[in-house]
């Protein structure tokens, strides 16, 4: 008996421990080889004269039914159009919508015809083919359109950031790809890293927009811009800030009220989703702050009971990468993040792993003394998921000891899902590329803020 009790304090004490020291640092530690991209030949671009090739597809609308699907075509602007048709409709009866053009210039890289093409007024719950080109050079696809946005529509989201092209990342993607639950993507940004290479060698967004064509193609990804976007360098008369990125990814941001891509808002089933830029300026006054400030008074949690936002510079990192870079943003917003509840922030950046406890740092008024940060029940989790596998490698550095807002980090290239169920309970899980698919080495229930906000972390 008194052996029993001796153990229990042993294990109070070691929860404590955890409590006082922050959460869990794995010890899974993987080979530290380097990342390098995977060579232009192993994304050959399609068979067929002017094949369309890069293929991907993001929401179109506010709520869903409508898709943007994306493409590109190498030698001849047409064909523009886009044949699309229900699954369980008249194949013979097609419809069709015509794609927008645009090129731009990158230092000597001219770019192929990239087309852009919205469709509207989709049925809800639907899956659609879709086929793009002409004569030996067609090329079909399909997506399934989301429920109708409501309160307790399960859906699933993969997230994933960083990704990169490199072996590491196409493991993610692969891994990705094998999980049939995925719906659609939550990109945390950093896409192709054209810009680590002599003059933001452009050509690597063209064998990026090939290496995920085989997700992006069948699911919409949901993106947010990066640090990795920006590919502003004045040094080659390059001033245009996010030029390659805003002529290759249109996302839906004038339905949100929007003036920039950069910063938007969509619904999709029973989840708010709000983008927003950590590298435009969002000082007060300025067009992201003022976006924002109105953005948050159009979420009706009974509508969409899940409010997740996407920024690339996370706000809490306890990583020796990248320190501060979040601050100023954090400083600006938190306190709003904190009144409205928002579940879940995903960020990437750092190149590996971590979820924090549910904390918020907005008691600090200069004179108080009070600027660390404590748990709060009404603050997100923050999950940094930049662990996609870039050329970059593996942020592997950790501060030490683990901050207590840190509930679990690992140095780990991976992606996660998060599956939502109802209105109070989502399933979030963790899967690093050396484990098979199915396992996750981290994993929690979360709880909605605003249906049910209890603290997850007894669970
Ligand atoms: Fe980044």
């Amino acid at each position: 008996m008194a052996a029993i009790s001796q153990f229990i304090v042993l294990l109070l004490l070691i929860s404590l421990a955890n409590l006082c020291n922050g959460g869990i640092t794995s010890k899974f530690m993987r080979k530290l080889e380097a990342s390098v991209d995977m060579p232009a030949g192993a994304f050959p671009p399609p068979a067929g004269y002017n094949a369309p090739e890069q293929v991907h597809i993001t929401q179109g609308d506010r709520h869903g039914r409508g898709v943007i699907i994306s493409w590109v075509t190498p030698l001849s602007p047409k064909p523009t159009v886009v044949r699309y048709w229900a699954a369980d409709g008249d194949g013979n009866r097609r419809n069709k919508a015509h794609s927008r053009i645009t090129t731009y210039k990158y230092y000597n890289y001219t770019s192929a015809f990239i087309h852009h093409a919205t469709i509207n007024n989709l049925e809800y719950d639907t899956k659609y083919f879709y086929e793009l080109g002409s004569g030996n050079a067609t090329r079909q696809f399909f997506f399934t359109t989301p429920p109708r946005v409501g309160p307790d529509v399960p859906y699933t989201f993969g997230i994933i950031g960083d990704l990169g092209q490199t072996y590491d990342s196409n493991q993610t993607l692969e891994h990705y790809y094998s999980n049939p639950k995925g719906q659609a993507v939550l990109f945390a940004g950093d896409l192709s890293y054209a810009d680590n290479h002599p003059f933001h060698d452009n050509r690597k967004w063209d064998t990026w927009g090939r290496f995920v064509e085989k997700s992006t193609a069948y699911q919409p990804w949901i993106w947010t811009a990066g640090n990795h976007e920006i590919d502003f360098a004045p040094q080659i008369g390059e001033n245009t800030p996010f030029k390659p990125y805003t002529h290759r990814y249109h996302v839906p941001y004038k339905t949100a009220q929007s003036t920039s891509p950069l910063w938007y808002s969509i619904k999709r089933a029973s989840a708010y989703i709000i983008v927003l830029s950590s590298y435009s300026a969002y000082g007060k006054y300025t067009p992201q702050y003022e976006w924002l400030q109105k953005e948050f008074k159009k979420v009706k949690r009974d509508e969409t009971p899940w409010l997740i936002v996407m920024l690339h510079a996370p706000w809490y990192n306890s990583y020796n990468y990248h320190y501060m870079e979040g601050e100023s943003m954090r400083v600006m917003f938190e306190s709003w993040f904190i009144q409205n509840k928002v579940d879940i922030v995903l960020s990437g950046h750092i190149h590996a792993y971590e979820r924090s406890e549910r904390v918020s740092n907005v008691r600090y008024n200069i004179t108080n003394r009070l600027c660390s940060p404590v748990r709060d029940v009404n603050a997100p989790i923050y999950i940094t998921i930049g662990d996609g596998g870039n050329i970059e490698g593996l942020a592997n550095e950790f501060t030490e000891p683990q901050p207590s807002y840190s509930a679990f980090r690992e140095a780990s290239f991976g992606h996660a899902i998060l599956e939502i169920k109802n209105r109070t309970h989502a399933y979030y899980t963790w899967h690093r590329n050396h484990d098979n698919e199915p396992v996750s080495a981290d994993s929690l229930w979360i709880y909605n803020r605003y249906w049910y906000p209890e603290d997850e972390s007894f669970q």
